[in-house]
């Protein structure tokens, strides 16, 4: 989905399809790699798990420059304009890094949600990945793939408790997800737990 106001120069002129390395212009084929790329991505930062990790700010970048470098010269980078969707404006390009840095000291102090696998601590674990989706939803810190990137990001922490990957399928069908992103803009995290518990 293009981001507004267009001073996002990310993309061709007057399309909605990201300039990308392949010089690529239309959305279908770019898609479709993308898709590859993604799975692609899972693997890869699934073998690489291990005992030592910490799903910290530059494990977040890694995410995104492991999915999408291939394309795009800014994966894996903050952004440097502003965006919005709709009626939600995400942080501020200025308060990126400071607002990162809150949000992965939360993320630090709760050992990066590394200790979950006990069954007794399943809605704990459900409460707290409900909150830091919210935290990166607001955050919104790449210019596009934020949506994948999250969702890959939290799939590694759940796989590294033992669980398999949450199952969005049906939120992000009927718009279930979006309204939950939206709700999370005031720092209301209902609908995104709902989806989760499901999911999880
Ligand atoms: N109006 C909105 N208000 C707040 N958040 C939104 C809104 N619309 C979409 N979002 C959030 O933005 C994400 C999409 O961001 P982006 O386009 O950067 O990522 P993506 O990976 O391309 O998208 P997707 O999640 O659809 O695969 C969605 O997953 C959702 O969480
Ligand atoms: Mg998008």
């Amino acid at each position: 989905m293009k981001y507004y106001p267009p001073s996002n120069h990310i993309y061709y002129e007057n399309s909605d399809v990201p300039i990308n390395n392949l010089e690529i212009k239309e959305l279908e084929i770019l898609t479709e790699i993308e898709k590859e790329l993604l799975v692609r991505a899972y693997e890869k930062l699934h073998n690489e798990l291990n005992e030592n990790i910490e799903f910290d700010e530059k494990y977040l970048c890694k995410v995104h420059e492991t999915i999408f470098t291939p394309l795009y010269t800014w994966a894996g980078k903050y952004r440097t304009v502003n965006i919005s969707k709709d009626e939600s404006m995400f942080c501020p390009y200025l308060n990126l890094d400071s607002f990162s840095k809150e949000i992965f000291i939360k993320l630090r102090n709760d050992n990066f949600l590394k200790n979950y696998e006990d069954i007794s601590r399943k809605s704990e674990f459900i409460d707290k990945l409900s909150f830091y989706i919210c935290e990166l939803n607001v955050l919104h810190p790449f210019n596009e793939g934020n949506g994948r990137a999250l969702r890959l990001f939290f799939d590694m922490i759940v796989t590294y408790n033992g669980y398999e990957y949450i199952n969005y399928e049906e939120a992000l069908k009927n718009n279930e997800y979006i309204n939950a992103s939206i709700d999370c803009m005031i720092a209301e995290c209902e609908k995104i737990k709902n989806i989760i518990t499901r999911g999880l």
